[in-house]
């Protein structure tokens, strides 16, 4: 971490708006003014202004009950409404909301009168499979319309979707499924991804082949039409919207009805279910949305890169945009197929003007050269979006100078799942941008930096990044387990000189202030890894790990990437009685597929050494700092602490194999 702070010391460079951005945007400093006065009420104005109210509500906040939030209370709303019936009643039925862009080279767009009807109609299909408010519904999709149009019916008819990505196994869905009881699966044939079709069904159907679930129905859309096994519980999606009316009247919903659940790593084995609710979550989307990337609805096109299997998809891909009206890009592939140009030929076909990514990406495209994106036009382009992981100064550059004409902000955004929404960011046409730092709170948004006994650490120090007050989109808790909620994100500070105001919500990620008092991110401080701006966790990698028969010990550490910022890498130690039995090579290989058939390819370890023993303090632990050192290829710290100080020098030695 040291080496980190050193190179940003030295980052100097600022890029502010151009005079023309500064003077056509929205956003003014006054959102900065009156939010500082009073951020409850500037939050309650932001509600009022950017969405409609069924029930206008009159409390703004409850916070009697920390770390318990409610916000707009009273208030009622249907979420689904706010980002399709009303852009159609106030007359912009006609504008397109999605551009669909398939892998093959298939597109269809929907407008948002077209989608409103498609939403309807999905809602009163789930209606006539009994899916009732408050029910769950697990999504497993590929990046497709019909993603965006099931997260819309649920969340339209008050039921809650918990979205799982496409990239995990069927043990991981079960997982999933279960811990939320959910009682329908919507789920694909198959989607396209690197120019192949990647199956989804089997998945599903391995997930629930024990018939043991809370599972009722599974929801089946047509996507790449190869054959699948059927289950008397299986529709298929296009059978059931044939003969669903296109009309539904949008309920009103109380503002805290809960809109989804999202599974993320934690530091422990088992994923944690993030439960976010209606009217706080949606309107500091759509004013994050706005302000952040300067969003014009009537003309700007607007492209997030992200699935929708991950928060950024649920934010900034379905209710942000969309909450506000905007027209966007969905995209089903990698960047990469059927060419190395694809992302930068769709940003000319659609005229992208707006486009949110990760730097995984970005960097992904620097080392394949600057000649690929030359090709296209990409003079639409006038704001850039960053997330996911720490976006080094370099590929900020590039990112400025290559793909945004060395012209157009770029608005480095930090916020977790568990925020919900955007929480550090610089806004596009005001804030004068450092390449590589997330730099200021969004209005609204209190952020400090602190030290382990709840000190601010003051300008030019490095700590640990709290928020100290509530915020709309914050997550109102952690799925069936209010303990862990506290535990994992309010204890931490709790007793504190700093918490002496109010409970101090701990993100688990280091930062440091800058002279100005702008935030850098410093990465995780926890044992939660982020590979190409996804959260995996140490532990549950470890655990599926010593799940094999092979296996007696495991540790797992996230070693710094060039291209994915961490890349996940295991140490094992092989049973005795197995030893023997394979090769080395053999062995890695067996474990590799066992991690992604038990959780899902992204978790697949990029190396395994095989060692003899682990690291390990007097008292047991793991210590896997000397572990990251010795993937990292660094001298390997002080080693005092270890029951054995050899044992170090033995693990190099056997990475050399
Ligand atoms: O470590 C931070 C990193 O991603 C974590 C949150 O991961 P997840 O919940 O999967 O959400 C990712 C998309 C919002 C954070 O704790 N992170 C996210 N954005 C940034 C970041 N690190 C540095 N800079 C960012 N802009």
């Amino acid at each position: 971490m040291t080496v980190k702070i050193d190179t940003l010391l030295h980052e100097s460079r600022r890029f502010a708006p151009t005079p023309e951005f500064a003077a056509q945007t929205a956003a003014t400093p006054d959102l900065y003014t009156d939010a500082q006065k009073d951020p409850a009420t500037f939050w309650a104005d932001q509600a009022r202004n950017l969405l409609h109210w069924h029930k206008p509500f009159t409390k703004t906040l409850d916070w009697t009950n920390p770390p318990f939030a409610k916000w707009f209370e009273d208030g009622e709303l249907n979420v689904a409404y706010n980002c399709l019936d009303r852009h159609v009643l106030a007359g912009n039925g006609d504008r397109v909301a999605l551009y669909f862009e398939g892998e093959p080279g298939d597109s269809r767009s929907y407008t948002y009168a077209e989608l409103t009807t498609e939403v309807k109609k999905a809602a009163n299909v789930l209606l006539g499979l009994g899916v009732t408010a408050g029910d769950r519904v697990a999504v497993y999709l590929p990046m497709i319309p019909e993603a965006v149009i099931s997260m819309l019916a649920v969340a339209r008819i008050g039921a809650v979707h918990s979205v799982i990505f496409g990239g995990f196994s069927a043990e991981s869905l079960r997982s999933r499924i279960d811990d939320a009881n959910a009682v329908l699966v919507i789920t694909a044939d198959g989607g396209y991804r690197k120019g192949k079709i990647s199956a989804l069904k089997p998945a599903v159907d391995a997930a629930l082949q024990s018939n043991d679930s809370s599972v009722k129905n599974v929801l089946v859309v047509k996507r790449t039409g190869q054959d699948v096994q059927w289950n008397d519980r299986d529709v298929w999606w296009s059978d059931a919207m044939e003969t669903a009316s296109p009309e539904h009247e949008a309920e009103s919903f109380p503002a805290e009805n809960p809109l989804f659940i999202l599974y993320t790593s934690g530091t422990t084995g088992a994923p944690k279910g993030i439960l976010h609710t209606s009217g706080g979550y949606l309107t500091q989307n759509a004013f994050t949305h706005q302000n952040v990337f300067d969003l014009k609805p009537e003309t700007d096109v607007y492209w997030c890169t992200a699935d929708v299997g991950w928060i950024t998809g649920h934010s900034y891909v379905v209710y942000g945009p969309l909450a506000n009206g905007a027209t966007q890009v969905l995209y089903e592939g990698t960047p990469d197929s059927p060419h190395t140009g694809r992302w930068w030929e769709i940003i000319e076909k659609y005229k992208v003007s707006i486009l949110y990514t990760a730097p995984t990406a970005i960097r992904t495209f620097m080392k394949l050269g600057r000649q690929i994106p030359q090709k296209f036009d990409l003079s639409s382009l006038r704001v850039l979006g960053s997330v996911g992981e720490p976006i080094n100064p370099e590929a900020w550059m590039w990112y400025r100078e290559v793909i945004g004409s060395n012209l157009t902000p770029i608005v480095d955004t930090w916020w977790q799942t568990e925020t919900g929404s955007i929480m550090v960011s610089a806004l596009a046409g005001l804030t004068e941008t450092k390449p590589g730092a997330a730099q200021v709170p969004v209005p609204g948004i209190t952020i400090d930096v602190l030290d382990d006994d709840g000190q601010h650490v003051g300008h030019g120090n490095g700590g640990l990044l709290v928020v100290t007050q509530p915020w709309p989109a914050m997550l109102r808790g952690i799925w069936g387990d209010p303990e862990r909620f506290k535990e994992t994100y309010w204890d931490k500070f709790e007793g504190t000189t700093g918490a002496k105001d109010g409970p101090l919500y701990f993100a688990g990620d280091g930062a440091r202030l800058d002279h100005d008092g702008d935030i850098w991110l410093l990465g995780r401080v926890d044992d939660v890894m982020n590979v190409s701006g996804h959260r995996l966790s140490t532990a549950e990698i470890e655990s599926s790990l010593v799940a094999h028969s092979l296996t007696a010990e495991a540790a797992v550490v996230g070693a710094a990437d060039e291209t994915t910022g961490q890349a996940v890498v295991a140490f094992v130690v092989i049973k005795f009685s197995q030893a023997e039995i394979a090769s080395h090579e053999d062995i890695v290989g067996i474990l590799r597929a066992h991690v992604a058939q038990q959780i899902g390819a992204i978790a697949r370890p990029r190396d395994i050494y095989i060692v003899d023993e682990l690291p390990k303090t007097r008292s047991g632990k793991i210590m896997r700092r000397l572990l990251r050192d010795a993937a990292e290829g660094r001298d390997v710290g002080d080693v005092t602490t270890l029951a054995d100080t050899m044992v170090m020098n033995t693990i190099t030695s056997q990475m050399k194999k």
